[in-house]
């Protein structure tokens, strides 16, 4: 990307044409870097779940959530690695999405697990009005679950509340 500013740079007086391809060039490039590191940070597993468990990391995200939020986990044992790092993402975004949008006075996660299945419900009492097409928050979210086999439903009419619920197979 620098070396393609860098040409923008030169060229922008005396060649805006290519001025131009290069910005198209360096705004793919962008574009690209962007997803790739999406695709390393989604796939590092939080160092907090190794150290503290799948309950210990989710009440970290619970304490820096902007509203207040409580928490419940009831997870006897532990799920493969891959889901429970998934887990902490859907949290993480649910709660990052709770205070960057929602005006709620509060949140609620509720985490459990029914059989094989782990249960994430997040909810907020603010605006509503989610939409995965709008960002690639929600999305990204939705992606991930599906390829773990998972279920994804996102629930936010206009006026609110807003409420996420995750199901996702425990894995062995
Ligand atoms: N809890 C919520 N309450 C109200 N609106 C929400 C909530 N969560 C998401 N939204 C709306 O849905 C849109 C899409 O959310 P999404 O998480 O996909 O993107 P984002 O948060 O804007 O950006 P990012 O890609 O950083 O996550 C948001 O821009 C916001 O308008
Ligand atoms: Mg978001």
């Amino acid at each position: 990307m620098n070396v393609l500013l860098g040409a923008v740079r030169r060229a922008v007086d005396r060649n805006p044409a290519a001025a131009h391809a290069a910005l198209d060039r360096a705004q793919d490039a962008a574009e690209q870097a962007l997803s790739e590191l999406r695709a390393v940070a989604r796939g590092i597993l939080p160092p907090v779940l190794a150290d503290r468990g799948l309950a210990g990391a989710l009440a970290g995200l619970a304490s820096s959530c902007g509203v207040p939020c409580e928490m419940t986990v009831d997870v006897p044992g532990r799920c493969a690695a891959s889901v429970e790092a998934t887990a902490y993402f859907v949290v993480a975004e649910g709660l990052s999405n709770v205070t960057k949008h929602s005006g709620a006075a509060s949140a609620v996660v509720e985490v459990s697990r029914k059989d094989d299945r782990l249960l994430l419900r997040i909810a907020d009492d603010g605006r509503g009005g989610a939409d995965e097409r709008r960002g690639s928050g929600l999305t990204g979210i939705r992606r991930r679950i599906e390829a773990y086999d998972g279920r994804f439903t996102l629930d936010s009419p206009a006026g609110g509340p807003t409420t996420m619920r995750v199901g996702l197979p425990c894995g062995s």
